[in-house]
């Protein structure tokens, strides 16, 4: 028998109309028509992946197929807690670039836990955008009381998304990026869409810290 968080991932269709997806703010010319556009949703594609519900510390999500690290909660405490704190000391207003973000948990936990007024939630994988959606619609509604947006998604290469913020003077409170491997590539982009004064948090599965730290060694 199918869980009931599986039951509440497959009804996601009839949950989230067509006008209450997300929608890209910034629209790629498709140059060949025959193809999908670029980074937009795939309406007709069913949103049903195996998936399963996982909590961590306190908050609920799906996994789906996408990648998941339990492992790595440590590292997204600390994104957390610094979010937290920079929100703190802004006094409120805090926008958070996630730009590796997998199934959202660290959006969903930057809009639970660090009360994130904005996350910007990407992942160049567009299979996942589903599984993202349903995530963040769980814990917050894309469009605030207020009429603010509280979360959209991409699905970008994120050296390009950062570099199109950065060239829009989009900037944000914190950049966090999650890379597989080395961070090395995307750090000068990152650097670029971070606002003076805000922060940078940089973690890698299956890489050396960026500064150099051997933690085995
Ligand atoms: C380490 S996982 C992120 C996991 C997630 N942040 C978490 O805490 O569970 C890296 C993610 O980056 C995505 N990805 C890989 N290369 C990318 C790129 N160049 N731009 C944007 N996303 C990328 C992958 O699809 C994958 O979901």
């Amino acid at each position: 028998m199918a869980s009931s968080s599986r039951m509440g991932y497959q009804s996601l269709p009839q949950n989230l109309s067509r006008a209450s997806l997300p929608l890209f703010p910034v629209k790629i010319k498709n140059k060949n028509p025959r193809t999908a556009k670029p980074g937009v949703l795939q309406l007709g594609k069913p949103l049903v992946v195996s998936t399963s519900k996982v909590e961590e510390r306190g908050v609920e999500f799906e996994t789906g197929d996408s990648f998941f690290r339990h492992e790595s909660a440590v590292g997204r405490d600390l994104g957390v807690l610094a979010a937290a704190l920079q929100r703190r000391s802004l006094g409120g207003g805090l926008r958070v670039l996630d730009a590796m973000c997998g199934c959202g948990v660290r959006s969903i936990r930057y809009l639970v836990q660090s009360e994130a007024d904005f996350v910007w939630a990407n992942d160049a994988f567009e299979g996942n955008r589903g599984l993202i959606a349903f995530n963040l619609s769980s814990v917050a509604p894309r469009v605030s009381a207020g009429g603010e947006r509280s979360w959209v998604i991409t699905h970008y290469d994120a050296n390009r998304l950062l570099v199109e913020r950065y060239l829009l003077r989009d900037y944000f409170d914190l950049v966090d990026v999650d890379s597989f491997g080395s961070d090395s590539s995307f750090i000068r982009s990152a650097i670029a869409a971070v606002k003076t004064g805000g922060l940078l948090y940089l973690t890698s599965t299956d890489g050396f810290s960026s500064g150099g730290h051997r933690p085995q060694q």
